[in-house]
Order: structure tokens, then C-alpha cells, then sequence
């Protein structure tokens, strides 16, 4: 242990300094921001909210409908066939309200019809091979059909192949997809349409084996997706030199500049909820070269506002 001694008009002290101190007093210098370089600065993080969330959790919006779906068994396809168009749109869940033929109406979550008209869809796509990615039961792919277009429907296989948040518990074996399919089937032979539907994953999209496309549609989706730029450009890879692309999404109109809520998968499958600066940069960054918002709106039923985007590329 070394001995300090300290003299002063006559006074005087000796101070023994153990042997960590000066050591300690170097290592609190070092972190004093007296001996940062010019320009650094540091601070002490504001209060963190971010949490482990539970991935358990982020399936409780689908289980309500599957236990509906498993207490009612949906009968096969060709007894399905055989019933009477009421009763066979009674025997299965909708999504997307859809007017059939006898004044039959499909009660659909969601009733898309009043914002048809503010869409931007050419009014005749005559001629014109078009795809609607993430078409659900079919209401905008049998748009465009009755347009005159040359139509793909396009959705994912299984429902248990969504984006859920990682560690999500398997949904199981029983899921109600088939009553997806099932629907998209009866409004498809209601209508005598030809809309060729295709089980696939956006992010398998390739203009390989699907060719490309006049005219293309995404609605709705991108929210829940893990990694929506990847769509995105997957999107713009399959829109044909001089086609275009009219891609639907949800915005937040509080938030500013190109910033981005990230929400996770946790809450219904919302991964991100963009500002409208920031969904418009998106679809720019998948390579399209013009990029124009036709409208937003908002309906009764649906959170949030949507931007229509009319992009070429
Ligand atoms: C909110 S719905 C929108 C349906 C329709 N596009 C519309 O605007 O009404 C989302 C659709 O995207 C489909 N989907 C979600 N993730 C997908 C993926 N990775 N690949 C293909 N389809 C997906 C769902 O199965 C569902 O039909």
C-alpha cells in the first residue's frame, strides 16, 4: 500500500491509498464524458417498453373461428355442389362479400363493393392476363374477370403457413382452410368463372413458372407479412414491361415522414402499420419507376385508412 503525504503552511497529512484505487480512479476517468473525443456523446437510454411477448398469443384470433369451423363440419365438394347456392354459401365462413347469381349475397366480413368505383381498375382489361396475389374467396379476381381480363388467383395453401411470430405454437392438423377453398369454389362455379386459382406462397411468386402479368393486384396483405419489401419486389418481377400494378395497403396517416410501426405478427397478423410516405417508398424500393396514391379510404368494420397505389415500372 503506497503513502501519500500532503504539506500545507506547516500542516500536514500522510494517506495510505490501497493498491485498487488508482486503478478505479483511472477506469472512472476513462468513462467521463471530460475524456471523450470532441462530438461523442453519451446518455442513458430512455425507459424501455419493448417485452418478451408470449407467441401463444398471437394465434387467439384465429382459434375463434376454428373452433366455429370444427363444430360444423363442411360437407364434400360434390354434396356441396349438389345444394341449393343459399345453402351452400350458408355452409361455409366468407370473407369477402361476393354477389352471385339468384340475388344470393355471400355474407362476407368484408363488403368491398362501395370503394370498386374509387379503385383505379380499367374498365376494360380485355385481352389482358391479370393476377390477383392474395385473393382470399375471390372478390377482386371475379372484378377483374368481369372486366374481360385473363385471370390468376393467387393464395397461400394453409393458413398455418402464415406469418405468424416465431415460436408460435402449430395450429394442428384441423384447420379451416378448406372452408377458404370451399368458398372461393362456390362463388368460382356460381359464377361460371374461369379464374384459375393457384395455391401458393407470395414469397414463391417467380415469373418463371406464373409468366408475367398485364395487370396485378395486392390488397391487404402486406401488413401481415414478415417481409413485405421481399413480396414487394416478387410483385414487381412478375408486372410485364408496360403493365401495371395496383396494390392496395394499410397506412397510418398519424405518423410522419417514412416511419414504420412494427407491431411483430402479435396482433391480428399485424406485422407493420407504415405511414403513407413510407408504404409509397416501399413499393418505389421494389423497383417500380412511378408510383401514384389514386385514393385513401376507410370503411365501417376494417381498422385503419388504406392508400390505393397505381404503379408502373
Ligand atoms: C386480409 S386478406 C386480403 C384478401 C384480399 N386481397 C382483399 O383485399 O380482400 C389477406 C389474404 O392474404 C393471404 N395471405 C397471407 N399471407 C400470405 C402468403 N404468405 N402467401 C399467400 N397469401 C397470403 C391470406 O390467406 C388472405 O387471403
Amino acid at each position: 500500500m503506497s503513502v501519500r503525504a500532503i504539506t500545507y503552511r506547516g500542516f500536514g497529512v500522510a494517506v495510505r491509498i490501497p493498491e485498487r484505487l488508482p486503478a478505479a480512479v483511472r477506469a472512472l476517468a476513462r468513462r467521463s464524458p471530460a475524456t471523450l473525443p470532441q462530438g461523442v456523446e453519451l446518455r442513458a437510454p430512455p425507459p424501455i417498453f419493448a417485452r418478451r411477448r408470449d407467441p401463444a398469443n398471437a394465434t387467439v384470433f384465429v382459434s375463434s373461428f376454428y373452433e366455429d369451423d370444427r363444430s360444423r363440419p363442411i360437407p364434400d365438394a360434390a354434396t356441396l355442389a349438389a345444394m341449393p347456392l343459399a345453402e351452400q354459401v350458408a355452409a361455409t365462413r366468407w370473407y369477402h362479400t361476393i354477389e352471385l347469381p339468384g340475388q344470393v349475397v355471400t355474407p362476407g366480413a368484408f363488403d368491398h363493393r362501395p370503394v370498386v368505383p374509387h379503385y383505379s381498375i380499367p374498365q376494360s382489361l380485355a385481352g389482358k392476363r391479370c393476377l390477383d396475389a392474395a385473393c382470399s374467396n375471390g372478390f377482386w379476381a371475379f372484378e377483374f374477370e368481369r372486366r374481360g381480363g385473363d385471370v390468376v388467383g393467387l393464395d397461400i395453401p394453409s393458413i398455418a403457413d402464415w406469418d405468424f411470430p416465431a415460436g408460435t405454437p402449430s395450429l394442428g392438423t384441423t384447420t379451416p382452410d378448406e372452408f377458404a377453398a370451399a368458398a372461393f369454389e362456390i362463388a368460382h362455379r356460381a359464377l361460371g368463372s374461369r379464374v384459375e386459382l393457384v395455391r401458393r406462397n407470395l414469397y414463391t411468386m417467380d415469373p418463371d413458372d406464373l409468366g408475367t402479368f398485364d395487370f396485378v393486384h395486392m390488397a391487404d396483405v402486406l401488413l401481415h407479412l414478415r417481409n413485405p419489401l421481399d413480396v414487394l419486389r416478387r410483385l414487381y418481377a412478375l408486372t410485364s414491361p408496360g403493365g401495371e400494378a395496383l396494390i392496395t395497403d394499410v397506412f397510418d396517416p398519424e405518423l410522419t415522414d417514412r416511419s414504420m410501426r412494427y407491431s411483430g405478427g402479435f396482433e391480428n397478423l399485424i406485422w407493420w402499420t407504415p405511414s403513407l410516405d413510407c408504404l409509397v417508398q416501399l413499393v418505389y424500393d421494389a423497383g417500380f419507376s412511378q408510383v401514384d396514391v389514386t385514393t385513401t379510404y376507410s370503411i365501417p368494420g376494417r381498422a385503419g385508412w388504406r392508400a390505393v397505389m397505381r404503379a408502373h415500372p
